[in-house]
């Protein structure tokens, strides 16, 4: 497949987060010396020690600010000469999204219009000669599945949580901007990933670290819901491939084609640190905690990734066993990165490194 788009200035939302650090990180080790700002506000979830060695290479370049600040936007857009805005940024925990709805409004859907605004007439006024939006999104938006069935590009969005009502409202968006004002988006959904940066609210990196504290692994409901697991780099180099190569206005379902009940996940990592801690088999077993289920708990997601495949030719390249193993020994080898994103003394880093200013 040849690249039908070659982007030569990126503005990378959310890129401390942890799928945008692993996108910087494949983008310019693939890419070294192209032009790239990662715009992000450092909320809890971004860390800049996530992109510790990528951050000196030439043609990168951190600005501290919210995606809903247009005037900033804009002034980035036009000093970079920017044209290809990948748009990671968000609040991305569907628990904190029940707790806490509004922010996820804020920074989710208005964040991504402030974005697609900004850009847009950067594209119109026609300084740079190509342009591409890339909007980062979720299967979640297609709301839940029963035992059988995939989500295809076409499954209409019913959303159920506030996290996935406003991915959904910014998808939306996203279209509306193509069809009203032609303007050249592309939009992505994939399931959900793992791999290595992963802030440890999530159920992977939780249970591990849990595991390693021998606390309880809280499980919701009866364990049963299915999710489709895709390790990090497999979606970069989607998000990628997508960016040079997809149709403007196309819309891509991005997936692992790897599904797994939550209780067999969590049995499966519990096993593989049985063996890495040296416990005898079926400890960690014992600290598997049933507990009350999350509120609209969507049952099963599942991605029907062909479109990817037959017309971009992506497929994912990671075995499950291979990611989960060398995700598992990520984080036994990165304790101090938990202890310091779940500690808040990441920000020392950024004060080191920026001498805190925006
Ligand atoms: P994350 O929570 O790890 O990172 C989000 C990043 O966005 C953080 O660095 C945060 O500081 C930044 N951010 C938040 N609000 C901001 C604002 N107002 N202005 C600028 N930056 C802001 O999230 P993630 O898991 O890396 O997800 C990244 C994107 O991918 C999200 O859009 C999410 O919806 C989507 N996605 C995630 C998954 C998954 O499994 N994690 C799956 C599919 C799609
Ligand atoms: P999560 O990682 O929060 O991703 P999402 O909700 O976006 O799919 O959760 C994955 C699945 O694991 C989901 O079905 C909820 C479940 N889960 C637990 O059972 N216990 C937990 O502590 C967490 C965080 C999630």
């Amino acid at each position: 497949m040849s690249d039908s788009f070659t982007p030569r200035s990126v503005l990378v939302t959310g890129g401390a987060g942890f799928i945008g650090s692993n996108f910087i990180r494949y983008f310019l080790e693939r890419y070294p010396g192209t032009r790239l700002t990662n715009l992000d506000i450092l909320t809890y979830a971004g860390n800049l020690r996530n992109l510790k060695g990528v951050d000196s290479q030439p043609g990168y370049c951190f600005v501290r600010g919210d995606v809903c600040d247009g005037d900033l936007v804009a002034s980035i857009l036009s000093r970079e000469k920017v044209d290809a805005v990948v748009h990671f940024a968000a609040e991305s925990h569907v628990d904190r999204s029940i707790l806490g709805p509004e922010v996820f409004v804020r920074t989710n859907v208005l964040g991504t219009q402030v974005l697609l605004e900004e850009s847009r007439k950067h594209w119109v006024s026609k300084a740079v000669e190509d342009f591409r939006f890339l909007q980062v999104s979720t299967d979640e938006v297609y709301g839940s599945l029963g035992p059988s069935g995939l989500f295809t590009e076409s499954t209409p969005l019913a959303a159920n949580s506030p996290y996935s009502a406003s991915k959904a409202g910014a998808d939306l968006l996203v279209r509306a901007y193509r069809e009203t004002y032609g303007f050249p988006t592309l939009n992505t959904r994939c399931s959900n990933n793992y791999g290595p940066y992963q802030f440890p609210e999530k159920l992977i990196p939780l249970m591990i670290h849990n595991i390693i504290a021998e606390k309880p692994l809280p499980v919701y409901g009866d364990g049963l819901n299915v999710r489709d697991w895709l390790h990090v780099m497999d979606h970069s180099r989607a998000v990628d491939t997508v960016l040079r190569s997809g149709q403007p206005g196309g819309v891509y379902n991005v997936g692992g084609n790897n599904e797994w009940k939550n209780i067999d996940i969590v049995n499966l990592v519990c096993d593989l640190l049985d063996a890495r801690l040296a416990r005898v088999a079926g400890t960690n077993r014992s600290l598997v905690t049933f507990v009350k289920d999350r509120p609209g708990h969507d049952r099963r997601y599942a991605i029907d990734a062909s479109r990817m495949r037959a017309d971009l030719g992506w497929e994912p390249s990671y075995t499950f066993e291979r990611g989960i193993a060398e995700t598992i020994d990520w984080y036994l080898a990165n304790q101090e990165w938990v202890r310091e994103v779940t500690s808040g003394a990441y920000r020392d880093y950024y004060e080191k490194m920026y001498g805190g200013r925006a």
